[in-house]
């Protein structure tokens, strides 16, 4: 692949997040180029990076806003040795790199809000995804951790459907970041914090988590599959649940 704007990010270290990176100018979703890549065996820590999607995914069928030239747009092929059920773990383990990986622009201001949205100043500023590839033996294959972070984008560039929710690190800051810079410190943050989940379990990481939780102590109320509670967020469990 010829040299791309992260290139120079690229850490070609077997086994490590960013070991490779394949960058796209346009794609549908760098979901599906990674599912791709996955079954063609491409292995733990390939990085597919877009500069634009046409159709983004979101969480629970919802779209991902993704202009070209201004935000992040990437897919983690990871090959975890862990039982379908923990995969949402993940999520958040990647929800602590990216608030890590914001902080060193818009220190301060991010927050995470479970299970998977990042906040500046309390309004969304990027969102993570977690597919399950299983193998023909119903056996987890490689899990596709797509993540999208605005960090250049505009005021006047946000649809109006999510102005009042969306948010990004301009906006919140006044001021334009280096996005190779950012995708370096994501990839770099990712993997340490991956290998402390492999090596020592979630609870090594939950603390961090907890530490950018934007909803402990707040009053929610959480829909799941028909069922609704109500209640005051105390943190996350050994499991990652709210
Ligand atoms: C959410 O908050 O709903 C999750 C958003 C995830 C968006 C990222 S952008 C890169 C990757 N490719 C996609 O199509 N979606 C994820």
């Amino acid at each position: 692949m010829p040299k791309h704007p992260y290139t120079a990010i690229e850490n070609k270290q077997p086994g490590t997040i960013g070991c490779r990176i394949l960058y796209f100018e346009e794609v549908e979703s760098t979901q599906n180029i990674a599912r791709n890549l996955a079954a063609e065996g491409a292995p733990h820590g390939t990085v597919v990076i877009a500069e634009t999607q046409s159709a983004g995914r979101g969480r629970m069928g919802r779209g991902w806003h993704s202009p070209p030239g201004v935000n992040l747009y990437t897919t983690i092929i990871l090959r975890p040795k862990i039982a379908m059920a923990e995969v949402p773990r993940l999520s958040l383990v990647a929800g602590v790199a990216a608030a890590e990986a914001l902080e060193d622009v818009a220190p301060g201001i991010v927050q995470l809000k479970w299970p998977n949205d990042v906040w500046l100043n309390g309004r969304k500023a990027g969102g993570i995804i977690a597919e399950a590839v299983t193998d023909r033996t119903q056996q987890l294959d490689s899990v596709l951790l797509g993540i999208g972070l605005n960090l250049n984008l505009a005021a006047h560039d946000v649809p109006s459907d999510i102005r009042a929710r969306a948010i990004s690190v301009l906006i919140a800051t006044g001021r334009r970041c280096d996005r190779v810079a950012v995708a370096n410190s994501l990839f770099m943050r990712l993997n340490t914090r991956y290998m402390e989940t492999v090596t020592q379990g979630f609870a090594a990481v939950s603390p961090a988590w907890e530490r950018y939780s934007g909803l402990t102590g707040k009053r929610v109320t959480v829909v799941d599959a028909g069922t609704r509670a109500e209640g005051i967020v105390k943190g996350i469990d050994a499991d990652g649940a709210l």
